[in-house]
């Protein structure tokens, strides 16, 4: 099994597992908004020596290793440049910090949107999750994003359904997907946030739904 832990690095499984642990290969993404950012790519991560090396294998050509051309097997050019890398490892060694920070600014929403009829954040259980992004429920979402806009602040609709998407296109009906493509909301979640721009933004939507 591969898992796609694309989100979760900080976050645990109720056993204690890190989130990417519990197949073969567990993938994570250190695309722009994650915890870590190397602007694009991502790690895999796997106990497996043999998977291991034909992984590396898989994203260098098929090369058996650099300065080498010779393919004993079909690969591709996924290679993560040295340059991104010291970006990561830069940052991996502040997650600690980081995951901190990302749950202090969860905690600001909560208690900034607490009681506001319209919106609601996902729950999440804080000691096992990390949240990176601050996902919601919103009503009358377009209009909300056209106020929160008018005020300076960014935000982005969730994913619509994958059956809807043309490249897709399939029938059926899947309500929670629906809603959520419907409703669901991106609030400003970079980590970069200040206290003052949280109270900010609670505070915009505050006025929009009153
Ligand atoms: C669950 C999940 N899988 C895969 C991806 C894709 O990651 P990347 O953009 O690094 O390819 C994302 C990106 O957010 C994701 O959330």
């Amino acid at each position: 099994m591969i898992e796609d832990a694309a989100q979760s690095l900080g976050s645990f499984y109720p056993d204690g597992r890190h989130i990417g642990r519990a197949g073969a290969i567990g993938s994570f993404s250190f695309s722009a908004p994650k915890i870590i950012s190397t602007g694009q790519g991502g790690a895999l991560i796997t106990d497996d020596d043999a998977l291991a090396d034909k992984l590396r294998r898989l994203k260098d050509f098929g090369r058996a290793g650099g300065g080498t051309d010779v393919h004993d097997s079909i690969g591709y050019n996924f290679k993560f440049t040295e340059l991104q890398a010291c970006v990561g490892l830069a940052q991996m060694r502040q997650l600690p910090a980081r995951i901190k920070r990302k749950k202090e600014i969860w905690c600001m929403y909560e208690e900034g949107l607490a009681g506001i009829h319209g919106i609601q954040l996902f729950a999440h259980e804080l000691t096992l999750c990390t949240p990176w992004f601050i996902d919601c429920r919103a009503d009358s979402r377009e209009a909300l994003c056209a106020h929160l806009k008018a005020h300076g602040i960014g935000t982005r609709t969730m994913y619509p359904p994958i059956h809807q998407q043309n490249a897709y296109d399939l029938p059926g009906h899947y309500p929670v997907a629906e809603g959520i493509g419907r409703n669901g909301l991106w609030l400003p979640s970079m980590i970069q946030l200040s206290n003052e721009q949280i109270y900010y933004i609670t505070n915009v939507v505050k006025n929009f739904y009153s």
